[in-house]
């Protein structure tokens, strides 16, 4: 465990500064989602932190608080927003754009999202080829552009009277990148910085900036990001906590739900074929290859880490895994997944499953943000640094610590997260034999 059962937590006092990366669909459905919510125009369907309880003791004792009043958190009412992105357009302009919520509630909301103007963005066509924007920063090179995230962050901080800051990226998805002998430690990442090197995208540019800022960072896409040794140095230097990559939303999602049941009807596993439309930006930014093969190497870890084909050869040893993004205008943010799973059973009697997902990627992705800034937070005032493995749950591809295979398994991903949080209020923790059976 990361810190003593029951460590003390610094209360949730003052603002809590939400910066986020990226202004497009998740970021604005996000902050229209709080502002609605806050409006009591709807509910926070969707968000553990809100909605979520945590069960404690033994079944009978009947004690189980809201996630919310069990630990604390920072409130809705609390919660400021700041971003960056390469369209100047106001969070009021870029939802409409996005078209993911309705006029009639943004019209509602339209005065708190029109105050919300991105700052210039760190860009660079080269990291994301579908995308151009007049909204970016100029600078001699790397560092110095991370300088200026820097003082923009301070400036943030001080302007919105925050009393605590938290980053999430939600931009574009970068072209694929290996880790790089410049990542391997915190000087000749900074050296590179300086000599304009190609191993550092912006996303790391704002990782580097958050983490000197002494901010908390999340990364919902899959580049790697703060997701190598000079990064994470970095973040335990500083004491931070960071946690990635890529939101759980959608097919992946779908899968950590349906290949833990299979498994544990010991059903076998011929193919997983995934196929999508989606007309999105985001699904724009992925029709380029090379954003797609970072999308792709995400979405293809998940059934191998669930299957455990070494462990279970008869059942899924060499099963095919397919998964294709296909880029399709009309569709909006609407996305329409298909899966065709081919399974066998008994005496290896073969089996199919049909799934057509008609899912809305930026409805099931805005409440993770809520969840991971809030929890990011809490992990911060509770002293945890370095990766917040706890905080699986909500991705598609965990980051662990070195040496540690990702859990990809929802069901196992949530028992963490909540018995991280019994851990953390002194609580017992619930592994379904112990108290009930033992006790
Ligand atoms: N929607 C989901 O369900 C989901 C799930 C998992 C991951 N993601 C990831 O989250 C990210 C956001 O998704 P979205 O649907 O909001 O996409 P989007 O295209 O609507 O928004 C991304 C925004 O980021 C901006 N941007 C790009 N590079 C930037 C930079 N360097 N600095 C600042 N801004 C930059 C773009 O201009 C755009 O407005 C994507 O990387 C996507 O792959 C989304």
């Amino acid at each position: 465990m990361p810190v003593q059962k029951g460590a003390e937590i610094a209360p949730a006092k003052g603002k809590l500064g939400v910066l986020l990366v990226g202004l497009g669909a998740v970021s604005t459905t996000f902050i229209a989602g709080v502002e609605a919510i806050k409006k009591g125009l709807a509910e926070p369907i969707g968000s553990l932190t809100q909605m979520g309880t945590v069960r404690l003791g033994r079944r009978t004792d009947n004690r189980v608080p809201a996630i919310k009043d069990f630990v604390p958190l920072a409130k809705l009412e609390d919660l400021v927003f700041g971003a960056w992105d390469i369209f100047p357009d106001s969070a009021f302009e870029a939802a409409t754009h996005a078209g993911v919520l309705e006029k009639e509630l943004l019209t509602k909301l339209r005065k708190p999202l029109q105050k919300i103007k991105p700052m210039k963005a760190v860009f660079d066509q080269s990291y994301v080829k579908r995308l151009t924007g007049t909204n970016v920063k100029k600078g001699k090179n790397k560092l110095q552009l991370a300088r200026q995230l820097i003082d923009e962050i301070a400036d943030f901080k001080r302007k919105n009277r925050c009393d605590r800051l938290v980053m999430i990226w939600a931009a574009s998805t970068e072209i694929f990148m290996k880790p790089h002998a410049v990542h391997r430690d915190l000087k000749s990442f900074e050296q590179a910085m300086r000599d304009n090197h190609k191993a550092i995208p912006p996303s790391m540019i704002y990782a580097y900036a958050a983490l000197k800022s002494g901010v908390p960072f999340a990364n919902g896409a899959p580049n790697l990001t703060v997701d190598v040794p000079a990064m994470m140095d970095l973040a335990n230097q500083q004491g931070l906590a960071v946690c990635g990559k890529d939101f759980k939303t959608g097919q992946t999602l779908m899968k950590t739900i349906i290949a833990p049941g299979l498994k544990s009807r010991m059903l076998g596993l011929d193919g997983w074929y995934s196929t999508n439309i989606l007309g999105n930006r985001d699904g724009e930014v992925l029709d380029d290859p090379e954003s797609f093969k970072t999308k792709e190497e995400s979405k293809l870890s998940v059934l191998e880490y669930i299957l455990q084909p070494d462990v279970y050869p008869q059942l899924y040893k060499d099963f095919s895994h397919v998964v294709r993004i296909n880029y399709y205008p009309p569709r909006g943010d609407n996305k329409e997944g298909w899966d065709n799973i081919d399974i066998f059973g008994w005496l290896g009697y073969k089996m199919q499953i049909k799934i057509d997902f008609l899912c809305r990627d930026s409805i099931l992705a805005a409440p993770i943000v809520l969840d991971l800034a809030l929890f990011l937070d809490l992990a911060q005032r509770t002293g945890m640094k370095g990766v917040q493995e706890w905080l699986s749950f909500y991705f598609k591809s965990p980051m662990t610590a070195p040496g540690l295979y990702p859990e990809h398994d929802i069901f196992i991903q949530l028992m963490k997260l909540k018995n991280t949080l019994r851990h953390l209020r002194g609580e017992d923790l619930i592994t379904h034999l112990g108290l009930e059976y033992y006790d």
